[in-house]
């Protein structure tokens, strides 16, 4: 089968090579997805899982990408859920080669029944985003309607998902970001708009949950602006300040059956907008990843056309 794999760390996409590979084999509780569409995040060549398996051994050339939409076409032994010919999206192992390739195995756990009114496309764009946002928010950050809720980046991935699902959930949103991302922002959702060049996010005041998706300094003074009782919620690693009277809390995002269905049912009846910027097919993958002009959205890959 065609793969894209990386070899080099420091590399970044640069290294990204178009190779030919073996077709996996289902192990026990996997399906093999054959591959109609791939996501991508640009951030996972510095996980330590795109280098070595679960026992920190190389495992390199790996292919990476871990968002996948596509068709089962193998089911391992004794899994149980999903069957042959059945359309699937969801997210594929963190320290197993991804999807980026014609045919990628993956616990059969990790993955969603994709309805058949909703494009590959679409769908290999929601797991990542999708489900960070629904965790960030309803999991870790214990939203409950009528909270105010400060989203940085609220024009990417993430936080437009975020952005969306709050609005949805009966929040009062602030989107942060870069100027040019203001009227995105607002497009999505965010009430109030913060450009972190030029404004001062102190002005905003106290929030009852911050969503925050930049960290470092960013995430330092978002701490000071949650309310008593509320949440500092990151996805950019541990938070280097807690809020006085609040909670702050990083997690990484895991696979959930039940929360891909709520999340392609929003997308299916039109409360949902994923953000895809580019789609590129896999020969041109390693080009679509190392592009000349900043893309806005997500980069997805067609495997099949
Ligand atoms: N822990 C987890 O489970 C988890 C899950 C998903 C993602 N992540 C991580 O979360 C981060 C965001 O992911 P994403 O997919 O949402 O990325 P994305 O689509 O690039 O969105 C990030 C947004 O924030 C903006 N931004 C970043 N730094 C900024 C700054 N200093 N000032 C103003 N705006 C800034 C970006 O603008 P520019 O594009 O102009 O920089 C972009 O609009 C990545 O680092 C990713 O690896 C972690």
């Amino acid at each position: 089968m065609k793969a894209i794999v990386v070899t080099d760390e420091a590399a970044g996409t640069a290294g990204m090579k178009l190779v030919e590979r073996p077709e996996p084999k289902a192990a026990s509780n996997d399906v093999v997805v054959q591959v109609h569409a791939s996501g991508f995040t640009p951030g996972e060549l510095t996980w330590p899982g795109t280098w070595t398996d679960r026992l920190g051994r190389d495992r390199t050339p790996s292919i990476p990408g871990h968002e996948v939409a596509g068709v089962v076409s193998a089911l391992g032994y004794g899994t149980r859920g999903l069957s042959v010919g059945q359309r699937v999206f969801g997210l594929a192992d963190w320290t197993r080669d991804g999807t980026l390739a014609e045919y990628v195995a993956v616990e059969a756990r990790n993955l969603a029944p994709l309805p058949g009114d909703i494009d590959f496309t679409v769908g290999a764009s929601l797991p990542i985003s999708g489900l960070t946002a629904w965790q960030g928010l309803f999991v870790h950050g214990r939203f409950q309607a009528g909270q105010s809720v400060l989203v940085h980046g609220s024009a990417g991935g993430v936080g437009s998902m975020v952005t969306q699902l709050a609005r949805e959930a009966g929040a009062y949103v602030i989107g942060t970001g870069r100027a040019a991302d203001r009227q995105t922002a607002l497009d999505f959702g965010a009430q109030e708009f913060v450009d972190l060049d030029n404004d001062s996010l102190e002005d905003v005041g106290g929030v009852d949950l911050v969503f925050d998706v930049i960290g470092g300094d960013i995430g330092k003074r978002s701490a000071g602006l949650v309310r008593a009782g509320g949440m500092l919620v990151t996805i950019a690693g541990p938070p280097e300040a807690q809020p006085a009277e609040g909670l702050a809390i990083d997690f990484v995002v895991e696979a959930d059956r039940a929360q891909l269905g709520e999340i392609v049912q929003r997308v299916r009846d039109g409360r949902l907008r994923t953000n895809i910027g580019n789609v590129a097919a896999l020969d041109d993958a390693v080009a679509a990843f190392n592009p000349t002009e900043r893309i806005k959205g997500k980069t997805i890959i067609r495997v099949r056309p």
